[in-house]
């Protein structure tokens, strides 16, 4: 259990900062809730109070014994403001101490996280944007807001991130701390694959995969999160489309292979966490194969599929990195490792990420710990944790190997 203060600041996206206090506290978590005044236009005090089960106030003159404006930051873990309007954002990166809010983030020593949402025009400011640059600067972690739909007809960059991506990326930087989300793949293309194919055998059926998408998902989500353009080609994932992030949804494996090149052409990054399948059936049949009750099933032709990942190793442009994933199980030849290794060089790719799925592990659990191998001989361990903290452990590999000339 960690100690979390949520700042609510004074937009009206304060009415998903309930849902994010709910994520915190299902979580096990203790969450503070200190609101701005102009947050509690929007969402009441007791709505935080009955989800927290702790005290609400937002001014320093409240509970004066107690010196909350002192405490509630010295004793935080953690504090997330969202949404973080332009006015909380100028206030913080001013260092004015004018409520309770702005007071804690003063003394806090944990990490601080916010989520910035607003109009598209006050987040495109220039008073703005300095303000986020000096609290990145200062070592706060600001996330780029999601594009969409804002208040009234307009859309743009500007939403509020939804809570169960913000939960997840709080999650990351509660494990590993603030650095993690930094925005160093500002200015990146990233394309993702995730999930795994499907290769129809008739109209109903299909030869499939327990992928899951989560590791893909995550991958998206951190690298949004630091600051990049991701596209995420998605096969046969239900999940919801995480902040930032453009989906590309794709079915078989000829249909992958399309959108990956496609996609990949202008990439810094390109990454095949997806679960390909390796054959499909040679036909697919124009109506459903009927069961023939008097003998056994016909057996299934199946004709290899292109090797993807190979393939985008070969169209790579200068300058771009491609990752693979490798899910190994070690036998009487070889350990993972080994296996890996031989893989990876087999692949051409420039880093593979191992997971070790002997005895069933990784597919559609929350939690992974995986081995990034490097061509140039490198290795990181990333110990177990969730699949977004996973992920982050991924970008810190990749981030130092991008070249510094299309930094932006
Ligand atoms: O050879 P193996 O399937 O273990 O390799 C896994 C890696 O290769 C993953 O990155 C996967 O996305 C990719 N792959 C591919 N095309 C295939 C099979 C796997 O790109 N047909």
């Amino acid at each position: 259990m960690s100690r979390i203060v949520l700042g609510v600041s004074g937009g009206v996206a304060a009415y998903k900062a309930a849902l994010l206090l709910r994520a915190f506290t299902e979580a096990g978590h203790d969450v503070r809730v200190v609101p701005t005044p102009g947050a509690l236009h929007f969402v009441g005090a007791a709505t935080f109070e009955a989800l927290s089960g702790n005290p609400v106030t937002t001014d320093v003159w409240s509970d004066v014994p107690e010196v909350a404006h002192v405490r509630i930051g010295q004793t935080a873990d953690l504090v997330v403001v969202a949404p973080a309007t332009a006015d909380l954002l100028a206030r913080a990166a001013a260092g004015r101490a004018d409520d309770l809010l702005t007071a804690t983030l003063l003394t806090a020593h944990c990490p601080v996280v916010f989520v910035p949402a607003m109009h598209t025009e006050m987040w495109l400011h220039p008073a703005t944007q300095d303000n986020v640059a000096t609290l990145r600067r200062r070592g706060a972690v600001v996330l780029p807001p999601a594009v969409g739909r804002l208040t009234g007809p307009d859309s743009g960059p500007g939403r509020l991130p939804e809570p169960a991506d913000i939960a997840a990326l709080a999650d990351v930087v509660l494990t590993s701390g603030a650095a993690v989300l930094a925005h160093d793949l500002a200015g990146r293309r990233v394309v993702i694959s995730a999930g795994g194919t499907r290769e129809p055998l008739d109209p109903v059926r299909y030869l499939g995969n327990r992928s899951s998408g989560k590791q893909g998902w995550a991958l998206a989500r951190v690298a949004a999160a630091r600051g990049a353009e991701v596209v995420l080609v998605a096969a046969n994932v239900e999940l919801p489309a995480p902040f930032g992030v453009r989906v590309v949804p794709v079915g078989t494996a000829e249909e992958l292979r399309s959108a990956m090149h496609a996609e990949a052409a202008d990439a810094d990054v390109v990454v095949m966490s997806a679960a390909v399948a390796d054959f499909r059936p040679a036909s697919v049949a124009g109506a459903k194969m009927k069961k023939d009750s008097a003998g056994e099933p016909d057996s299934v032709p199946l004709v290899r599929n292109p090797d993807i990942l190979a393939e985008l190793v070969t169209k790579r442009r200068p300058g771009q990195l491609v990752v693979g994933f490798a899910a190994e199980t070690g036998d009487d030849d070889a350990d993972v490792l080994t296996h890996a290794r031989a893989k990876l060089a087999r692949k051409g790719c420039d880093l593979l990420v191992v997971n070790d799925v002997s005895g069933g592990q990784v597919f559609g659990r929350a939690d992974n710990a995986v081995a990034v191998l490097a061509a140039d001989g490198a290795s990181t361990e990333i110990g177990l944790g969730t699949k977004d903290t996973v992920a982050a452990g991924i970008w810190d590999v990749v981030a130092p190997r991008l070249e510094p000339a299309t930094q932006a």
